[in-house]
């Protein structure tokens, strides 16, 4: 194999059985039917770390005492799909129903867990919608959103908060003008004071968070999908446990709770309540 030109080494059965074993255990996603998508996107980890096969690759994973080999993996094989207002049916109930529940006087606090938040674009719209319920109440609203992700790549870019211009186009026109800055001919960022509400952090969900927190409101959409059942009931239970009386958790359409997945009411498509004791 010659490095740089990225090519794709096959996987024979049984590698590619250690590299869905290995990614189910630990991150909780389904490689199984992916084989042509692992050989594709490990190319360039291979080349990376400069190993000429899956055998060598795969004695490198077992010994990995740095993580370094297992978060390049991570980087390669998770699907970070994102875009700004994706769903917005679910920012047009935050902001008419769900945020003048949460924030009944003139000051309210108020925690936001965005998990999976990929490259940033869905924190970026919770905060923007967040400032935008501000300035339209007159409410103190003090909001801050933890917002996760397993992949350093996508974290280390979400942090940045650059995109590329056409991205803003999702955003109404009275957004782009408020909270996106125009950098140069191809990208703009997001106005710097959307960041000081947010704290970036890696995680894996499959683990309990650092820090016991309570939020009022949990976005964990578009990442079950990639999971197993027993994953995904394990990682609801969590879910509901850090959500407050009264919270509310948002998974994506396509990931539906059943009643028997979940204690939480369902109130609106893909949006779910943890019902109060004294209710
Ligand atoms: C398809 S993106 C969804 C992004 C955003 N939530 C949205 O709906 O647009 C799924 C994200 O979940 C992250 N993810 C997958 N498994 C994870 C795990 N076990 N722990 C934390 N994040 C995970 C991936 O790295 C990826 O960035």
């Amino acid at each position: 194999m010659e490095y740089g030109r990225e090519t794709v080494i096959r996987l024979t059965e049984y590698e590619f059985e250690e590299i869905v074993q290995y990614f189910r255990a630990n991150y909780g996603i389904n490689l199984q039917k992916k084989k042509v998508l692992v050989e594709c996107r490990m190319a360039k980890e291979l080349e990376r770390l400069k190993v000429p096969s899956f055998a060598e690759y795969l004695r490198l994973l077992r010994r990995d005492r740095t993580g370094d080999v297992a978060a390049g993996m991570v980087n390669q094989l998770t699907t970070n799909y994102t875009y700004f207002l994706r769903e917005p049916a679910h920012f047009s109930l935050l902001e008419q129903k769900i945020y003048p529940e949460l924030f009944p006087r003139k000051y309210g606090p108020c925690q936001i867990w965005c998990a999976g938040c990929a490259t940033g674009e869905e924190c970026y719209t919770l905060a923007m919608s967040l400032c935008d319920y501000r300035e339209s109440s007159g409410m103190a609203v003090n909001a801050r959103i933890l917002a996760t992700d397993i992949s350093e790549e996508v974290l280390k870019r979400a942090e940045k908060g650059i995109y590329p211009k056409k991205e803003k186009e999702r955003l109404p026109v009275s957004w782009q003008e408020k909270y996106c800055v125009d950098m140069d001919a191809g990208h703009f960022c997001v106005e710097e004071y959307l960041k000081y509400h947010i704290r970036f952090l890696k995680h894996n969900l499959l683990a309990p968070l650092p820090e016991k927190q309570q939020f009022d409101v949990i976005f964990c959409r578009n990442v079950m999908i990639y999971f197993d059942k027993t994953v995904r009931e394990q990682l609801v239970r969590r879910l509901e446990d850090c959500l407050k009386e009264g919270g509310y958790l948002f998974t994506g359409h396509a990931e539906l709770l059943s009643r028997e997945e979940t204690r939480l009411e369902q109130v609106y498509p893909a949006v779910y309540r943890k019902v109060r004791t004294s209710e």
